[in-house]
């Protein structure tokens, strides 16, 4: 079965909303480390954040105690700049994906040159793994890319299902089958593939006929769900969808 990692950066968004520089407040909600606790009771495999340089979410102090209190697998999703690998190396996630990052962006919008900083990327997964670290890139359903990031060393890469997502449903299955020609190419090449952004529990039936997932990476459809039928049921809901 597909796993599923759950990315709860938008708990967080919820909690900056009120208390952004007042998280030490006893009234300080909602709590990050509870919320990773109850994905992992409805059978997430992992719980995934992102330390992004403008901190607009998630902040050192969570994912420093998410590493504490998490049981299954933190994967710590960041872009390559020395302040954040030096962060990751002192928290030791037991996963990196690297994403390509801007400012101004809501949310990371395309996948990572590989070959275009084949360099520093390679060195970074080397001191990534030397920590025992795995690594995954988030890369576009590209085989350059794909190729590339298999040369730095990664161990997974993590196919960017936004142009699905956004493509109207009488379109979605030619990007699917795009999908899965990177998924084969990439597995034939001995990475592990997962898939992220913009999956919800509508378009994510489609996305599960590709037999080369390793796991789903998932957020905002789920904490959005978690709104009205709460968080663990909301899990609960996508890991169904998942075995169907
Ligand atoms: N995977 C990666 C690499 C991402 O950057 C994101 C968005 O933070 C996700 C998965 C989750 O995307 P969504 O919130 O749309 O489910």
């Amino acid at each position: 079965m597909i796993k599923l990692g759950v990315n709860i950066d938008h708990i967080a968004t919820l909690r900056q909303a009120r208390y952004a520089g007042m998280i030490d407040s006893p009234n300080c909600e909602p709590d990050i480390a509870a919320a990773a606790s109850a994905c992992e009771r409805a059978g997430a495999s992992g719980i995934t954040v992102h330390l992004r340089a403008d901190r607009r979410h998630i902040q050192d102090r969570d994912v420093f105690r998410l590493r504490n209190s998490i049981m299954t697998k933190l994967n710590l999703e960041m872009g390559n700049t020395p302040e954040i690998v030096e962060t990751a190396l002192r928290v030791l996630p037991d996963e990196v994906c690297l994403v390509p990052e801007n400012r101004q962006e809501i949310t990371t919008e395309g996948g990572l040159n590989v070959t275009r900083h084949f360099k520093a990327l390679k060195q970074t997964v080397q001191r990534l793994h030397t920590a025992g670290i795995r690594v995954s890139m988030f890369i576009e359903a590209d085989a350059m890319q794909i190729q590339a990031s298999g040369e730095t060393g990664a161990d997974t890469v993590e196919l960017h299902t936004g142009a699905f997502a956004n493509l109207s449903a009488d379109l979605q299955q030619d990007e699917v089958d795009r999908l899965e020609a990177a998924a084969r190419f990439a597995q034939e090449r001995g990475l592990l593939v997962n898939a992220g952004h913009g999956i919800n529990y509508l378009n994510v039936r489609l996305l599960t006929r590709i037999p080369q997932w390793n796991e789903f990476n998932i957020g905002h459809s789920i904490v959005s769900r978690a709104i009205s039928i709460g968080l663990e049921n909301a899990v609960r809901l996508m890991l169904e969808r998942l075995k169907n």
